[in-house]
């Protein structure tokens, strides 16, 4: 049995699409693995806090040595990494924001990028501490950014995620990136059923 961390971002309720396509990954991994616990994560409705002076000075010390602002600053972070660890696998649902991710998920990727929590640093050397974990993002898009379109290149997205998670260790990352949403009915139903079909392979397949 393995436990699955489940988290969106789009600030958009139903109308989301990385919220659809998330829910549906995950529909069909508990209908497909019945067993698979499951933590579920609101970034778009419940967004965390941007690390402050006091949460960077507790990062930098130890908890014997926290004033009560740095010890309050820093809950949330070790509670995001404690959860974060304890799944196996992540589903992550992220929309694409000028180019890059919301900056509810950035302040996410702030709190859990950690020193002595998530990584380490030895002799001007960085380790990764979050090993063993397979990560998935579903990330919504509403223009092309294939060979050849007009934003080619521009997709800053895919590597801000990609480098952060590596960073903390992750090295099975997969991306489901959903694009042309925002480019005519025709487009936006070609990239829901390859999303859809993407989805399914790897709930069979992960
Ligand atoms: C504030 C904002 C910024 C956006 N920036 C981009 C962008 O840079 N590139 C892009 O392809 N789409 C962009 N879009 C379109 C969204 O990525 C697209 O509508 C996506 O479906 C949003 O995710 P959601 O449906 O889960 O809310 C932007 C949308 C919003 C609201």
């Amino acid at each position: 049995m393995s436990h699955i961390l489940h988290i969106d971002s789009s600030p958009r309720g139903d109308r989301s699409i990385s919220r659809a396509l998330s829910k549906e990954f995950i529909s069909s991994w508990k209908a497909t693995y019945p067993n698979e616990t499951l933590t579920y994560r609101d970034l778009g409705h419940y967004p965390v806090p941007f690390v402050s002076e006091d949460w960077i000075a507790a990062a930098y010390s130890s908890p014997e040595q926290y004033t009560l602002e740095q010890a309050t600053a820093i809950a949330i972070s070790d509670e995001l990494i404690d959860e974060f660890f304890a799944a196996d696998r992540c589903v992550f649902g992220v929309p694409m924001y000028n180019f890059s991710i919301p900056s509810n998920f950035k302040a996410y990727i702030d709190q859990v990028v950690r020193v002595g929590r998530t990584f380490t640093e030895e002799n001007g050397q960085v380790k990764g501490l979050a090993n063993g974990k397979k990560v998935l993002f579903i990330t919504s898009r509403g223009v092309e950014y294939g060979a050849g379109s007009p934003y080619e290149g521009w997709d800053c997205q895919e590597p801000a995620l990609r480098y952060a998670f590596q960073f903390m260790g992750v090295t099975d990352i997969q991306f489901i990136n959903v694009n042309g949403l925002d480019m005519g009915d025709e487009a936006r139903k070609r990239a829901l059923d390859e999303a859809q079909s993407k989805i399914q392979e790897l709930v069979n397949n992960w």
